[in-house]
């Protein structure tokens, strides 16, 4: 029997329905407005941290200063990854995609934390705080692992942002960059119901642990349509080499319809906030460096996407330029997506648990009915 069913052919990819209720973020595309737990997302790059982010999405308000000393020390207390997921690691193949090992050592960590599986928010807020922990850990610890050089021990002195730039890259990192990375986190951290949030809802609300919710979340992640596109940014931008080259490659690249990378949003209709931060950075950098090639490039794209197609660049497009100027290689920019969306996720997690219904929409039917079984000789 068909009960209650509207048909979803109008809205294909459930753009536009509404299909949770969440304090944390909202996206308002027509004004380019994202706030978390009613924080403009400016005010919080200008002046907050990333940590102290966290606990605003986890908590709904700001901390106090012992609040926050006791997340921080947290965090620093739960940096450290299980021996046994390290060497687990260093068994997989050196060429292995590090979101795929991310996925799969984040769902390995569950192995190794025999508490860490209640969906009761004193217990779920410990994962959450592990799992925000220990995700930039595997990330660096696959970049040294890969590349043959001894994995670094997480510095329980140092933030979350600085404490990743040193195990990623083997010394710590200057003040402008830590800062410069640390808000790119603040940036990443929550953008209401993205296809990976969305992914770890539909997890936990079957009372599946965090573990396997996040390890859901990273896999929808990884897609080139949603937190891929940064590396395919970089990858468009070395492909086509130079500024000059640019109107060529574009025009041809509209006419075949590919999609340009880090332009496009399915909410922004106008500039993503985001992608202001980023911009200033990229820029910044490359003027540090002495290297605006890819700023430039990428600035001259912008604007040929707005003539000719009325498009915005989102948070992908100038991350990526950022992060390259960063010495970080390509295939990381989406692990390093994690690192932060992984305060999102859990936030959205923890929600789910504290009002849990489970999730389960109908599909609209278009196959035939009434078939009646032929045996196999006679079809
Ligand atoms: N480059 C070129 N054309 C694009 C485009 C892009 N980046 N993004 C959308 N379009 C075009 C589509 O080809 C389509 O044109 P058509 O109507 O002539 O067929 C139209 O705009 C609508 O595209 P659609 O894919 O339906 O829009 P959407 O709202 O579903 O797409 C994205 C949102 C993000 C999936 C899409 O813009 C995209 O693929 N961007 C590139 C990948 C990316 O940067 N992802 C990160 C998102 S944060």
């Amino acid at each position: 029997m068909n009960t209650a069913k509207e048909s979803t052919a109008a809205a294909a990819g459930l753009r536009g329905v509404v299909a949770a209720q969440s304090s944390i973020g909202d996206v308002d595309g027509e004004q380019g407005i994202l706030i978390y737990q009613g924080y403009d997302i400016h005010d919080l790059a200008e002046n907050s941290t990333f940590e102290e982010v966290v606990y605003l999405l986890w908590n709904g308000r700001l901390p106090k200063k012992d609040e926050l000393e006791n997340l921080k020390q947290q965090f620093q207390a739960n940096s450290e990854i299980p021996s046994e997921v390290l060497e687990m690691m260093k068994t997989f193949p050196k060429d292995a995609n590090p979101m795929d090992v991310l996925r799969t050592s984040v769902s390995a960590l569950g192995f190794y934390d025999k508490e860490g599986h209640g969906t009761d928010r004193e217990n779920a807020v410990k994962t959450a705080v592990k799992l925000t922990a220990q995700i930039g850990t595997l990330v660096a610890a696959w970049e040294r692992i890969r590349t043959g050089k001894d994995v670094i021990a997480p510095d329980k002195s140092l933030s979350i942002a600085e404490n990743f730039l040193y195990m990623f890259q083997g010394e710590k990192p200057e003040p402008d960059e830590a800062r410069i990375f640390d808000i790119a986190l603040i940036l990443h951290a929550d953008h209401e119901l993205n296809a990976s949030t969305f992914t770890t809802r539909v997890i936990a609300g079957t009372l599946a642990d965090i573990y396997g919710a996040v390890t859901g979340g990273i896999a929808a992640l990884a897609g080139p349509l949603h937190g891929g596109a940064n590396t395919n940014v970089m990858k468009m931008l070395k492909e086509i080499g130079s500024e000059d080259a640019i109107d060529g490659w574009l025009d041809k690249a509209l006419e075949e319809k590919r999609k340009i990378m880090g332009i496009g949003h399915a909410v922004y209709k106008t500039e993503d906030p985001r992608a202001t931060w980023l911009r200033k950075f990229s820029k910044q950098l490359g003027e540090k460096k002495g290297e605006m090639k890819w700023f430039n490039m990428s600035q001259k794209i912008e604007k040929a996407m707005l003539e000719k197609k009325g498009m915005y660049p989102n948070v992908d497009f100038y991350s990526a330029s950022a992060y390259y100027l960063m010495d970080i290689p390509l295939d990381q920019y989406t692990p390093i997506f994690a690192v932060s969306r992984v305060s999102g996720w859990t936030g959205h997690i923890l929600e789910q648990y504290g009002n849990n219904k489970l999730i389960r929409p109908r599909a609209e039917y278009i196959g035939q009915r009434d078939l009646k079984y032929t045996p196999i000789d006679g079809r």
